[in-house]
């Protein structure tokens, strides 16, 4: 019975209104909030994979990829939208799962997370050292291979080692990421909002110059005819192809809903998170796929698949290739944002974890000076950084999306089941026709994953089988003996 007992609400919204040098701080207004969404979203994704998927598996029609995942992504950011108005508690999903479906659902959608937020910093950790090398080689300069490249990677389903020795620079932006973390919530936020402001910038200024030079024949046929099989090589393009990409691209929408970690920093949160998530998911929808039709309109698509394709497709015009550096320097610059936010929304998922014994107490410990949990950042970081510095982008990428993909079903799923069990309850934010929005968004998440491929979804069912282990093992007793002392009477 234990295991399907839920946290009553309000306990939860009784601990997110403490308050004292123990507690968080709550430092976000509605614009900082936009721009922890848009901090998340805009990465390595857009940078990278809009040109590599457009080259191997969309054509131009990797727009209609962009409308596609942003339409799923946007069911989804509209249910997130509702439980975070409702419950504006540190924890997102975690949370939601834990107050309405109990501890293990909670546990696994955690275990989940953790694929979403820490893999994924360690994902775009890897991406930005790709860009940071690209950058120095525009000015002559080389960075020493082994020092620079993941050493291991995966050929066919064997993890083979690459004969590099460790992706450094990885290391380094997550180290430094975590630092600002643990200073504070007003100088993470600060730090946040000025890169956000450049990172839309260099997107805004690849749109704006890119667009008076595009060559309207490089969108036709805008949906390529679908190739044959090739061997082990599946097929290309067509309207399978459309689908496959946005499964992958889906990565570059990741980070809107690390809103919802923030609910217990808001100032005003019934109100602020709803704004946060669904104005950041519009305003980088609008730019993905502006940005997805000027790449594609810049150069081939065929000749686009490079791990810097907006770089590709810049050379491509004499005109713009001053802006190369440009967005070279933006990219590393605004990734880092991408990196904090992440780290951020896995170390308050950490710390409600910690205050409900599913964790070790460390991480929810919060440090009086910066008001923070600093302990619980500094190894989440360690975790992400190790990620980044020994294993490639790809295989990360996919795994990212994947258990995203899974996590936004499940939230779909808790609006439609709190809708029924506890009509009740008060809400600033109403999913509208989520009678229909929500199944919508089940459907197409679960959609997105079955074209992801077997390969992807056993990673993750290992993934999930160490996170059972896990709880059985010591997280369900630790929960246990936790709960029994806090509910034992004070000497
Ligand atoms: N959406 C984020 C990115 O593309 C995770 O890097």
């Amino acid at each position: 019975m234990h295991l399907f007992a839920k946290k009553p609400i309000d306990v939860l919204l009784a601990q997110a209104s403490e308050e004292g040098e123990h507690t968080l701080k709550r430092g976000l207004g509605p614009i900082a909030v936009v721009a922890l969404g848009v901090g998340a979203v805009i990465g390595a994704g857009i940078f990278v994979l809009t040109g590599q998927q457009a080259a191997v598996n969309a054509g131009p029609a990797i727009v209609l990829s962009f409308v596609l995942a942003g339409l799923t992504c946007a069911a989804a950011a509209l249910c997130y939208a509702e439980l975070a108005s409702m419950i504006p508690v540190s924890g997102s999903a975690y949370t939601y799962s834990y107050a309405t479906m109990g501890q293990f659902v909670a546990w696994i959608i955690a275990w989940d997370l953790i694929v979403e937020y820490l893999f994924a910093a360690g994902t775009v950790a890897a991406g930005w050292s790709g860009y940071l090398r690209n950058f120095v080689e525009g000015f002559g300069y080389s960075l020493p291979t082994e020092w620079v490249t993941a050493p291991y990677t995966f050929t066919g389903h064997e993890l083979v080692a690459t004969g590099a020795i460790l992706n450094l620079p990885a290391m380094f932006i997550v180290g430094l990421t975590a630092v600002i973390l643990i200073s504070g919530i007003t100088q993470s936020a600060l730090f946040n909002n000025l890169i956000v402001a450049l990172k839309v910038l260099v997107v805004l200024a690849v749109i704006g110059f890119g667009f008076a030079y595009v060559t309207p024949e490089y969108w036709t046929p805008f949906i390529p005819e679908r190739t044959a099989p090739i061997g082990d090589e599946p097929g290309r393009y067509g309207v399978q192809g459309i689908v496959t990409a946005a499964g992958v691209i889906f990565f570059a929408y990741i980070g809107f809903e690390a809103v919802s970690t923030a609910a217990q920093e808001a100032r005003n949160p019934q109100k602020t998170m709803p704004i946060g998530i669904l104005g950041s998911l519009a305003i980088c929808t609008v730019l993905y796929i502006l940005m997805a039709l000027v790449i594609t309109g810049l150069a081939h698509y065929s000749t686009l698949n490079s791990p810097a394709p907006v770089a590709v497709a810049l050379q491509n015009v004499p005109a713009l290739h001053w802006l190369r550096q440009v967005v070279n320097a933006g990219v590393v610059i605004g990734l880092g944002s991408t990196i904090l936010t992440l780290l951020y929304g896995q170390s308050r998922i950490f710390y409600a974890m910690a205050r409900d014994g599913l964790l070790p107490a460390a991480f929810g410990r919060i440090n009086p000076k910066t008001r923070t949990p600093a302990v619980g950042t500094a190894i989440t970081a360690v975790a992400a950084g190790l990620m980044g510095g020994l294993f490639p982008i790809g295989i990360l990428g996919e795994l990212v999306s994947v258990g995203t993909l899974l996590a936004f079903a499940v939230i779909c799923g808790g609006v439609l089941w709190l809708r029924v069990r506890h009509p009740e309850m008060k809400r600033s934010f109403r999913t509208p026709f989520v009678w229909f929005t929500a199944p919508l968004g089940i459907a197409a998440c679960l959609y997105l994953v079955a074209n992801l491929g077997w390969p992807t979804l056993m990673r993750l069912f290992i993934w999930m089988a160490i996170g059972l282990a896990v709880y059985f093992g010591w997280a369900y007793w630790h929960a246990r003996r936790f709960e029994a002392a806090r509910a034992a009477p004070a000497e």
